[in-house]
């Protein structure tokens, strides 16, 4: 069986990943439509080897479609989500807009795949840090319960989008020549410089990307017992994300047991040379679909701490990835069914 497809904001950096990753997974496609704003109109990407034009988002191009694949931002897809679902298609959704709706499954494919069971059309996909941070901590979980987490990131350019990597290119450039570097899709300059995540804060002091590194992953793993607190920093890599993470038990976690179960771990590859001082690095996640981990050791402030560190492709993994491993999975469970079925409902 094969599906009709469109990736809604196909030009972006998910987007033109989500394109490479359906060529090479060879995703059973009977056709596929590439989707952006007015201002893409007439640009044409390439997918295997032919030209395909890039077309605006409107209710006649989101007609006869099965699967959207949608990484627009949470305003495009507030607006084009239902009405693709109307129009009985499938939305797998990068966007925030979604995610905490109780009737939205929210879903890492490695983590809770039983979650997309229960889609009514709209399917979200997660926050990248929290991605990234529950494959490498969920198979731990599964072996003792996490009581408490502690996660500090430090987020690459490539999460504010294609022109944030431009941007931080062209900053670089700019410092180099002993110029000033401009920052006009970035609140502030990143290149040789970072800062905390720029999204607005909430009365506690928490910006909303730490919050969604916390609600969302308390809903991924199914439980409000788990405590969580998260310093979001943005700093200037390109595309990979990397995470310290402490994690507390209650009882103590051995070392030796977290890197036997992560080696064996799906989606995780235990990158380790102690010797070397060799651990993982942004630049050796980019391009990769695991999620990279090493540094697993005891806390010496805690008995029943363990601390870790970790990077992804966040462009990979932390987006286009997991939501083309969701739509594998929709289809190996017939779970990619025109919505007009729950609609109807
Ligand atoms: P466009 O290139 O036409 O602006 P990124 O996350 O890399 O910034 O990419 C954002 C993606 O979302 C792009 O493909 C962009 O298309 C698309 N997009 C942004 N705003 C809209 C909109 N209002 N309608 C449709 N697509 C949009």
């Amino acid at each position: 069986k094969t599906y009709r497809v469109a990736i809604l904001g196909a030009t972006g950096a998910v987007g033109t990943e989500l394109l490479e990753l359906l060529e090479s997974r060879n995703f059973p496609l009977a056709e596929l439509k590439l989707l952006a704003s007015e201002r893409s109109a007439g640009r044409s990407l390439k997918f295997k080897g032919e030209n395909l034009v890039v077309e605006p988002v409107s209710d006649r191009t989101l007609e006869n479609v099965d699967l959207v694949l949608a990484s627009a931002g949470g305003s495009t897809s507030k607006k084009w989500a239902p009405v693709a679902v109307a129009k009985g298609a499938v939305v797998i959704d990068n966007s925030s807009a979604f995610r905490m709706n109780p009737e939205v499954p929210l879903v890492v494919p490695e983590v809770n795949p039983q979650a997309a069971a229960a889609h009514q059309g709209i399917i979200a996909n997660p926050n990248c840090t929290t991605i990234l941070m529950t494959v490498a901590i969920w198979p731990l979980h599964q072996i003792q319960p996490i009581k408490r987490i502690i996660a500090a990131t430090y987020q690459s350019a490539s999460g504010a989008g294609a022109k944030a990597m431009a941007e931080v290119k062209t900053q670089a450039a700019a410092i180099l020549q002993g110029q000033e570097p401009v920052a006009e899709v970035l609140p502030y300059p990143l290149a040789f410089n970072l800062f905390p995540h720029n999204t607005p804060i909430n009365d506690f002091g928490y910006c909303e990307e730490e919050m969604k590194m916390v609600n969302e992953t308390r809903k991924i793993f199914d439980t409000q017992e788990v405590r969580i607190s998260a310093t979001c920093v943005r700093v200037p890599v390109l595309r990979a994300h990397s995470e310290a993470i402490n994690l507390e038990f209650d009882t103590p976690f051995s070392p030796d047991t977290a890197r036997e179960i992560l080696s064996n771990a799906p989606g995780v590859k235990l990158v380790e040379d102690w010797r070397a001082n060799h651990f993982p690095m942004p630049i050796e996640a980019t391009g990769r679909d695991e999620v990279l981990v090493g540094r697993i050791r005891q806390d010496i402030s805690h008995p029943c701490g363990l601390e870790l560190w970790l990077c992804g492709d966040q462009i990979r993994k932390g987006a286009a990835l997991n939501a083309v491993q969701i739509a594998e999975l929709l289809v190996a469970k017939n779970l990619l069914k025109p919505a007009a079925a729950y609609i109807s409902q």
